[in-house]
C-alpha cells in the first residue's frame, strides 16, 4: 500500500483510530514534547498526534509520533509484519542466474517489480503550490524547541538530499536542523554519515593541488570535518555544495532517510521499494536537485566549504544532550510549499520514544543483509533501552572455533553497525529477543577475562563518554559454549529442561492439583 503524501498517510492513520487530533493551545517550546513524551510512553506508544492548534502559528498543524507504535510502523510500510519486507529483500538477494526460457519467464514479474524502484522526475508537483525566493523565514514553520537545555528549536525530521560530486548519486539522510536564524541552519550530519562525506568530497576537489602541505587553516578546517581528506594539499577550500531539505513526505522516504543504506544506493529507490511504487521527484527552484513532489514543505540551498558553526546541546536519544560541536550551516536560497502545509516532526530523549519503533524496523528489515556477509547469525536484537548502537545481541550457527569473535569482527565492519558499543553473542538456541534468558546465559557462560574482547574505532559522535569525540572502545562478549578447539577442556554442563512425557503428566493433572 503505497501513500500519495502525508495527508493521504494522516487519512489512513485516522481510519485505522492511530491518529488523535489534538484542538487545544499548545506551545511549540517544550509543551508539545511533554506531551508527546507522555503518549510515547504510554502502552504500545499511544497514537500519532496532530496538533491543530500550535501557540504563534495559526493555520500551521504539526504531525507528530507518526510512526511511533509497532502497528503504525507497519501500517507505514504497508505490510502485516515487517519479515514481510525481510522476505522480498531475501528473494531479490537469492536470485540465481536462469536456466532455459522457463526460468527467464519466471523472472519476468520480478523485474516488472524492479522498475517501481526507481523514482521519476514530473513536471510539477504539489510542493510548488507556493514559492519563496525572498519572503520566507524558517521560524514561519513551528519548529520545536524540544527540551529545556537544548540551544534552540530544532527541525527534527527533514529529509536531507545531497549529491555525491563524484558519482552524482544522490543521498536523503535524516539530520536535525538547528534554526539559527530566518535563513540559516546547522546541518547536523555527523561525520561517518554518507552527506558529510559528499561535504568532504566537494572539498577535496575544492583544494587546488599546490604542491606543498595544506596550510594550518586547511588542515584545522579538514580536521573539524572529518579529517578524512587532510592528505589533500592546499588552501581553505572555496566553494559551496547544494543541498535540499524535504519536510513531511510520505512514510516510506522518511523511512528510507533514516536506513543505514549502503553510501550508492539511493534512498529514493529504498522508498520505491518499500512503498512498491516509484516516488515522484521535482527539480528545485534554485539549485540543481530534485525533491519529493508532494512533500509539504522544501527547503533549498547550500552549505559553503569554509563554514562551520556551533551546533548544540541538543536532548538526544541517548537520553543525554548531545554536546555542542561544529557543523556546516545550510543556507536557504528558496522554500516551497503546499498550502496549508502540515509541519511533521518527532522529539527524541530517553527511550522508548518515536525513534525506537523506527529502529526496531531497520532490526528487521537489516537481518537479511547481514547474512549476506554474515550467513551464520540466526537472529539480532538492538534493545531500545541501550539506544540501538550501544547493545547488539546475536545468535550464531557456531560451526568452528573463534567463530563469535568473527561475527564481532564482521559487524564491526558494517556500515552504521561499526558504531556499536558492546557486541553479546550467544548460540542459536538462545532467543535473543527473551533479554533474560540472555542475561543467564553470558553471566552463566563468560569467563570474563577470556571472553571479553575489546577493539579501538569510530564510535557515535553522540557517545558523551569515550575518550575522545568519535573514537573509543567497543566491547564483544563471547557467551556461546566454549569449545575444546578453543582451549576450554572442562565439561560443558547441559541446561536444565524438564523431560516432554513429565510436563504433560504434570499438564493432564494441572487443573485438579487447584493451584490457579
Ligand atoms: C529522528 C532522527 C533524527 C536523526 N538525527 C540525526 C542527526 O542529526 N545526525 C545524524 O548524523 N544522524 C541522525 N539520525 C540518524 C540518521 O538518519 C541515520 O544514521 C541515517 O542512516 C543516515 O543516512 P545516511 O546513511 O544516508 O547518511 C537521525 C535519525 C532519526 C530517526
Amino acid at each position: 500500500m503505497a501513500y500519495d503524501d502525508l495527508r493521504d498517510w494522516i487519512s489512513a492513520l485516522e481510519r485505522a483510530g492511530e491518529l488523535k487530533r489534538v484542538r487545544a493551545e499548545v506551545d511549540p517550546i517544550l509543551e508539545i514534547t511533554e506531551i508527546t513524551d507522555r503518549v510515547s510512553k504510554s502502552a504500545d506508544g499511544g497514537p500519532a498526534l496532530l496538533f491543530e492548534n500550535v501557540k504563534g502559528y495559526r493555520g500551521w498543524h504539526v504531525l507528530i509520533n507518526q510512526f511511533g507504535s509497532a502497528r503504525r510502523m507497519r501500517m507505514a510500510l504497508g505490510v502485516d509484519s515487517l519479515d514481510e519486507i525481510a522476505t522480498r529483500i531475501h528473494q531479490f538477494l537469492d536470485v540465481k542466474s536462469p536456466d532455459g526460457l522457463l526460468e527467464k519467464i519466471k523472472m519476468l514479474p520480478m523485474l516488472a517489480e524492479m522498475g517501481k524502484f526507481f523514482p521519476k522526475t514530473v513536471a510539477s508537483g504539489q510542493c510548488k503550490e507556493v514559492i519563496r525566493r525572498d519572503d520566507f523565514d524558517l521560524l514561519q514553520m513551528p519548529v520545536l524547541q524540544c527540551w529545556p537545555k537544548d540551544a534552540g528549536r530544532f527541525i527534527t525530521l527533514p529529509c536531507v538530499i545531497t549529491r555525491d560530486p563524484k558519482t552524482g548519486k544522490r543521498n536523503v539522510g535524516m539530520y536535525r536542523m538547528q534554526v539559527y536564524d530566518a535563513r540559516t541552519a546547522g546541518m547536523h550530519w555527523q561525520r561517518q554519515k554518507v552527506a558529510a562525506e559528499h561535504y568532504r568530497d566537494a572539498m577535496r576537489s575544492a583544494i587546488p593541488h599546490v604542491g606543498r602541505p595544506p596550510s594550518a587553516a586547511a588542515v584545522d578546517l579538514m580536521a573539524r570535518t572529518g579529517g578524512g581528506a587532510i592528505e589533500a594539499e592546499g588552501e581553505r577550500p572555496q566553494g559551496k555544495m547544494e543541498v535540499a531539505v524535504a519536510i513531511g513526505t510520505e512514510p516510506a522516504l522518511a523511512f528510507a532517510a533514516v536506513i543505514p543504506a549502503p553510501p550508492d544506493v539511493e534512498e529514493f529507490m529504498i522508498a520505491g521499494f518499500l512503498r512498491q511504487k516509484p516516488v515522484e521527484l521535482v527539480k528545485c527552484e534554485t539549485v540543481d536537485l530534485e525533491v519529493p513532489a508532494t512533500a509539504e514543505i522544501v527547503l533549498e540551498g547550500y552549505v559553503n566549504l569554509d563554514e562551520l558553526r556551533t551546533e548544540g546541546p541538543f536532548g538526544d536519544h541517548t537520553g543525554f544532550y548531545s554536546l555542542e560541536d561544529l557543523y556546516p550551516v545550510f543556507h536557504v536560497t528558496c522554500v516551497t510549499h503546499r498550502k496549508n502545509p502540515i509541519y511533521a516532526t518527532t522529539i527524541v530523549g530517553k527511550p522508548p520514544m518515536e525513534d525506537a519503533w523506527m529502529g526496531k524496523a531497520i532490526e528487521r528489515i537489516f537481518l537479511p543483509l547481514m547474512r549476506v556477509t554474515l550467513p551464520e547469525i540466526v537472529d539480532v536484537n538492538l534493545p531500545v533501552e541501550a539506544v540501538f548502537h550501544n547493545l547488539m545481541i546475536v545468535s550464531i550457527r557456531k560451526s568452528y572455533p573463534g567463530h563469535a569473535r568473527k561475527v564481532m569482527n564482521g559487524i564491526w565492519a558494517m556500515g552504521q553497525a561499526m558504531f556499536t558499543k558492546c557486541i553479546v553473542v550467544v548460540d542459536e538456541d538462545c532467543d535473543v529477543q527473551n533479554v533474560r534468558d540472555v542475561v543467564l546465559r553470558v553471566a552463566n557462560h563468560i569467563d570474563p577475562e577470556r571472553d571479553i574482547q575489546f577493539t579501538l574505532g569510530p564510535v557515535d559522535s553522540l557517545d558523551h563518554s569515550s575518550r575522545l569525540p568519535n573514537f573509543g572502545s567497543k566491547m564483544g562478549i563471547d557467551a556461546t559454549r566454549k569449545w575444546p578447539t578453543e582451549g576450554f577442556t572442562r565439561p560443558w554442563p547441559d541446561e536444565i529442561r524438564m523431560d516432554e512425557a513429565t510436563k504433560r503428566r504434570v499438564d493432564a493433572m494441572w487443573k485438579k492439583l487447584g493451584i490457579d
